[in-house]
């Protein structure tokens, strides 16, 4: 059966959008890639590139930016590590969701494709999308979900089971259904990316492209989101989603304890240490961590290498390579960038001493 598109027989590829310049997620996306901050001390991409090996697709395109392209490159290579094949799009400059699919028109060709958001989490996955999709073959399926505060989001309206007008973070929001940072699209998503004018800020975005696949008379679907779902551009956001997903760990001990005590569902990966310690779950060690006369609370993720001593972190994300030392309150709801350490000055006079980076925020006391 055939589309307007024609052509929903062809195997379903996948679109990571891995570009952007992340500003909201400051100082650390200096020098790294927002998508390859780790939730549960795993990058948010990789959880995007499995819920799309998980439902069967075996090519995906990922959008990176000239900066950070590298990074993302040498973080997910080939795709091999997932199952799947990985092609890299560069886009020159972040101008919209729209633009970048622009972007991958030649890579996507005549595809029906899951475009996903590279700093999105999904819990519930992707299967029963590319299901609904496979079944009703409809132009587009978004997804929903409802949500409190709608004016800062994309807000879709439905009439007779189909999306009638999408509205970008409308002040007074027709409905509660937010659209998520999941979509599935076949190739009559091109024509309309390229009829849009960019938006006040400059961007191709991409609810005025799916408004234009549903002016054209073409068929688009809801597909409300079960589960949660987190977009985790933001510190508070990411600290969420790393509370969520580490709610879901099984508990796991590979590394050392000496003098130390572990309470509820903990992961403590090979080669790290915990000594005189205690660690209260859900939380993960990283591999080769060493935690010491220390305090560990619930939804800290350490990551590898990191060294806790004489202190308390709790709700907290710390990155590969980070320390936490000699302090005197305990730290919470923090997310400290590689190698970046936090500890008390050995030298007179007694005062704060800081060497930062810019965009830092720091709150003493
Ligand atoms: P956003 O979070 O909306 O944009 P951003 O990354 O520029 O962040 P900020 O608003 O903090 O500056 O982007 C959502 C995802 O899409 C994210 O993974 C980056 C990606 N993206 C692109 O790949 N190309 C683009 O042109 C844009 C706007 C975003």
């Amino acid at each position: 059966m055939a589309t307007a598109a024609g052509s929903s027989d062809a195997a379903v590829k996948g679109l990571i959008l891995s570009g952007g310049t992340g500003t909201r997620l400051r100082p650390i996306t200096h020098t790294s890639a927002k998508q390859l901050v780790p939730v549960a001390n795993k990058p948010v991409l990789f959880y995007g590139i499995e819920a799309m090996a998980a439902a069967g697709i075996e090519e995906i395109g990922i959008i990176i930016a000239p900066e950070t392209g590298a990074e993302i490159r040498a973080a997910a290579g080939d795709g091999a590590q997932f199952g799947l094949r990985i092609e890299y799009i560069e886009q020159e400059a972040p101008l919209g969701l729209a633009h970048a699919v622009l972007t991958a028109e030649p890579y996507l060709g005549d595809s029906p494709f899951v475009m996903y958001l590279g700093d999105n989490l999904l819990q519930g996955g992707i299967v029963d999308l590319v299901d609904a999709f496979r079944e009703h073959r409809p132009d587009a399926l978004i997804l929903l979900t409802p949500v409190s505060d709608p004016q800062n989001y994309g807000v879709a309206e439905l009439r007779d089971g189909a999306v009638v007008r999408l509205t970008e973070k409308p002040p007074e929001p027709a409905t509660d259904l937010a659209l998520v940072g999941v979509y599935m699209f076949t190739s009559a998503i091109h024509d309309a990316a390229r009829a849009i004018s960019p938006s006040n800020r400059g961007e191709l975005e991409i609810t005025d492209a799916i408004q234009h696949v549903v002016d054209a008379g073409l068929r688009v679907e809801p597909h409300i989101v079960r589960g949660w779902w987190k977009d985790t551009g933001r510190l508070d956001d990411m600290l969420a989603a790393n509370r969520l997903v580490l709610d879901t760990i099984e508990g796991r001990l590979e590394g050392e304890l000496i003098d130390s005590l572990l309470d509820g569902r903990i992961v403590v990966e090979t080669g790290a240490v915990l000594e005189r310690s205690t660690v209260r779950g859900p939380a993960i060690i990283g591999a080769h961590a060493h935690v010491t006369d220390a305090y560990i609370g619930p939804y800290t993720a350490v990551g590898e290498r990191c060294v806790v001593r004489k202190a308390e972190v709790e709700h907290s994300i710390l990155l590969a390579g980070s320390s936490v030392s000699d302090l005197n309150g305990r730290m919470e709801s923090s997310l400290l960038g590689r190698d970046a350490s936090i500890g008390r000055s050995p030298r007179q006079p007694r005062a704060f001493r800081f060497m930062v980076g810019d965009n830092s925020e720091i709150w003493i006391l």
